[in-house]
């Protein structure tokens, strides 16, 4: 056993903290030739909690041109138009003002508007078809969750065929992201929580798989995931309270900026099945997580059971042989944050999801995942069954 060869690669520049808007001129004007930017934001929350005000007041020197309504779980359908806008008045640089689905938006956005075939054709994986160049684009996260502000890759759905695809690549890492923690105070609860179970669950899915040697980052993964615990209580109490939201925002980028991954094994398999329960009952995407997580981990247990011990005597403190206490703890764990964890505690129509499921996992040729690539299909459809 050793540390195993990988690459490192993150080219997004992070400004985190207050009162940074005054540096954006500055940033964008250092990526394009151009006054004009596109600004993309979602359902208007911005425009409730004063982060639009204050990006217009620092861009009142550009030609701005804004396209908003980007839906939670961002719809192939609606970004389209978004790349007309970009064609018609011939754009090249974006700012995605949101979340994760803002965000993964504009990366398709920036993508497809580069593209001449069909984008969608791009996302299904049709031999031949790949993004290989996109506009520029930076991003002001309003929601930490899933590290999408310092990573290149994104979730598309597509609704009329109940679909939901991941794409990416180089050129979709961010510019620059700007993390202001104050953007907390206005989330939601139900955001906060969704907020760090993904974060939660984007560590344990580089981390809950097997020994490798590389300590340093199997003790960063344990950082952010006791980071994380002792930090959802709080921010969950008292959201403005900037020194909390910074912890989770920090952890939240963390978690899936190419760290965790280097030198060790990953599973990634909760969320390509997870990902399906968004798509087919339109679940929030941290709940599908922690719907499947802790089944997949059962069912995989003989491949996971050291990293579970060492993840439940390490972050959870327990003694000896725990692993089936240690995912016993991150369901509590979750439930503490008001999130549920079986497919009943969302929809009624769950019969049949698991064969719904397998039957596209087969179509796509996606038959051994996971980090020994060794998860079976029937083991997806009992994983599934396990959570209903
Ligand atoms: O539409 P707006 O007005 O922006 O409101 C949003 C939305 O309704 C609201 N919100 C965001 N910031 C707010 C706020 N409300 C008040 N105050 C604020 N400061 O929160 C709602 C949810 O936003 P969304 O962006 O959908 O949430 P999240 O950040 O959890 O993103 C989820 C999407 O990201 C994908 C998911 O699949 C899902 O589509 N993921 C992207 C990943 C990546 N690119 O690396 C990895 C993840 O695993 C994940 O799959
Ligand atoms: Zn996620």
């Amino acid at each position: 056993m050793t540390v195993n060869n990988f690459d490192y690669y993150n080219p997004t520049k992070i400004l985190f903290g207050k009162d940074l808007y005054g540096r954006l001129p500055e940033e964008i004007k250092s990526h394009t030739q151009q006054t004009k930017v596109l600004v993309c934001y979602g359902g208007g929350s911005i425009k409730l909690n004063g982060v639009y005000d204050r990006l217009m007041a620092s861009l009142k020197d550009f030609e701005i041109h804004e396209f908003s309504g980007i839906e939670a779980n961002p719809e192939y359908t609606t970004l389209m138009k978004a790349v007309e806008i970009i064609r018609l008045h011939q754009i090249d640089f974006v700012l995605a003002v949101g979340g994760g689905s803002v965000i993964d938006g504009v990366k398709f956005i920036v993508a497809a508007a580069k593209y001449d075939g069909d984008p969608w054709e791009v996302l299904q994986r049709k031999p031949g078809c790949v993004f290989e160049e996109a506009i520029g684009f930076g991003a002001i996260l309003t929601l930490p969750a899933t590290g999408s502000e310092m990573n290149s890759g994104a979730v598309i759905s597509r609704s009329e065929t109940k679909e939901k695809r991941t794409m990416g690549g180089p050129m979709c890492f961010p510019k620059f992201s700007v993390l202001d923690p104050k953007v907390v105070a206005s989330l939601p609860q139900k955001q906060i929580a969704n907020g760090i179970t993904d974060a939660f669950m984007h560590t344990l899915e580089q981390y809950l798989t097997y020994p490798t040697w590389n300590l340093l980052q199997e003790r960063i993964a344990e950082g952010i995931l006791q980071t994380l615990i002792e930090t959802a209580p709080e921010v969950m109490k008292n959201p403005s309270d900037e020194k909390w939201a910074a912890n989770l925002m920090w952890c939240a980028t963390m978690a899936l900026n190419g760290t965790l991954r280097a030198g060790v094994a990953y599973d990634w398999s909760t969320h390509m099945i997870a990902h399906e329960l968004t798509a087919l009952h339109g679940i929030d995407h941290a709940r599908t997580l922690a719907i499947i997580g802790p089944n997949l981990f059962r069912i995989k247990l003989s491949n996971k059971r050291e990293k579970l011990n060492q993840y439940g005597q390490r972050v959870w403190g327990l003694q000896d042989d725990c692993a089936e206490e240690a995912i016993n703890k991150t369901i509590q764990f979750f439930h503490d944050l008001s999130i549920p964890t079986r497919l009943q505690d969302y929809v009624n129509n769950y019969e049949g999801t698991a064969e719904e499921i397998v039957k596209r996992f087969e179509q796509r040729g996606w038959e051994n995942m996971g980090e020994r690539q060794d998860l079976r299909l029937e083991e997806v459809e009992q994983i599934v069954k396990n959570s209903y």
